[in-house]
């Protein structure tokens, strides 16, 4: 199997989820990017040929569960299993056990500094820490939403051992959304940034976000796309905003904008450093940098909103939103997913998982009450975890 090279390779990579890491049970996405040439009866006969091997699956998931190669003894208790379903029994328990190492903390911690692109300083660790916290105590995934305390803890990597701590930076709570590290390093002109942070790490798609299935002409050379009004956002024309998103001459921006006016204004009270304000506090790229108002946004009679048809009027009602939008939960779980089956980010490298091929995952992770380490534990037990394609060429067998 040609698999064990990239084994090794993914051995020397410290980020469980690094982008060298070309291990890869070959199931993953399924998006074709392997598929080679195989028509869609081959690749379903492919599908249908993979074999169980429990130990593959084991050094596999020792490496990203606890950052090293199964031990000898953790090998040989599966190996010497009699049959499948003794393979089976040894392998999840010993799984469940992997995920109550302290070194599993230290790698959730480390897989969620990678998702959220930040860490490494007390406030940019305060994010990573809440969500591998949630991951290793079996927490709620929409507590990154709606948690109202202990949004700003500290996770100590020697230890592997969380300290709860409140997050100092003023203003409303609700989990990741008020985070002053999320706040601060994604600072940027209007706080689109932030927008962007939130929809493609918590629903795995760029901006636009939500688009419509009758498209309107607005007199451009395309037609618009998004779900609002052509008038619901702002322009030097409609409720005199500064900057033109209502233009047509090149791009469609209210395609995009549509969507991130009415959500954006909500994260605009956060300073660079991440402090919550009275007033909204982040530059537009006019002349001398005015702060952004939110006639800028919006036109009068305009709410925010998370989307159309759903309003949020603070972060906490955005987070209960956003808590309850089945493309949050799917986005976390396919994150999951991809991380265990050695893909790359989701939304920067395109690796987007088919809805079908985690169906049972999400239906699960719904029931459960969005538990993260049921979820974990879920997928990294699934078949397509622990099936591989033995035949030469098929998927998974790794032409790199
Ligand atoms: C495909 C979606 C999309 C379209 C179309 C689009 N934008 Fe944006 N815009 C974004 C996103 C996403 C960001 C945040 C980018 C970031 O900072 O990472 C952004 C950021 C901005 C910013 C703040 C950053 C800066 O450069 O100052 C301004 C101003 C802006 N857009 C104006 C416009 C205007 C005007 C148009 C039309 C001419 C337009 N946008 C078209 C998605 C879009």
């Amino acid at each position: 199997m040609k698999r064990i090279s990239a084994l090794l390779l993914a051995a020397a990579c410290a980020v469980p989820a690094c982008s060298s890491d070309p291990g890869d049970n070959g199931m993953g996405s399924g998006s074709g990017s392997n598929n080679g040439s195989g028509s869609g009866d081959e690749w379903d006969q492919q599908l249908s040929a993979r074999e169980l091997d429990y130990n593959a699956a084991l050094r596999i998931a020792a490496l990203r569960l606890t950052g090293a190669l199964p031990t000898m003894a953790e090998i040989n208790e599966i190996a010497t299993a009699p049959d499948d379903a003794g393979k089976k029994t040894a392998y999840e328990a010993r799984i469940a056990e992997y995920m109550g190492r302290p070194t599993f903390s230290t790698q959730m911690f480390l897989f969620w500094r990678d998702t959220f692109k930040m860490g490494e300083t007390a406030m940019l660790d305060t994010a990573p820490a809440f969500a591998a916290r949630l991951s290793v105590n079996n927490g709620s995934y929409m507590d990154m939403f709606t948690a109202g305390s202990d949004n700003c803890p500290t996770f100590d990597m020697g230890t592997g051992t969380f300290t709860s701590a409140e997050c100092t930076n003023g203003g409303p709570k609700a989990g990741l959304l008020t985070n002053p590290g999320i706040q601060a390093h994604y600072f940027g002109n209007l706080a689109f940034r932030r927008s962007r942070f939130y929809q493609e790490t918590f629903v795995c798609t760029k901006f636009p976000a939500e688009i419509s299935a009758t498209p309107t002409d607005v007199g451009g050379a395309a037609p618009y796309t998004g779900v609002w009004p052509f008038d619901s956002i702002a322009s030097p024309t409609n409720g005199g905003g500064r900057i033109n998103f209502q233009d047509t001459s090149a791009v469609i921006c209210a395609n995009c904008h549509s969507t991130l006016n009415h959500l954006t204004p909500l994260f605009a009270y956060y300073d660079d450093q991440g402090v919550y304000k009275q007033a909204i506090s982040v530059p537009t790229p006019l002349d001398g940098a005015p702060l952004a108002k939110m006639s800028d946004y919006l036109p009068d009679g305009q709410q925010t909103a998370w989307r159309q048809g759903v309003p949020a009027t603070d972060l906490p009602a955005l987070g209960t939103a956003m808590a309850a939008d089945p493309a949050v939960a799917e986005c976390g779980v396919a994150r999951m997913w991809n991380w265990a089956m050695g893909k790359t980010d989701i939304v920067d490298t395109l690796q987007e998982v088919p809805h079908e091929t985690i169906a049972a995952q999400i239906d699960a992770f719904t029931a459960s009450g969005y538990k993260m380490k049921d979820l974990i534990y879920g997928v990294f037990t699934a078949d397509d975890f622990v099936k591989f394609s033995k035949a030469p060429g098929a998927p998974g067998t790794g032409t790199n």
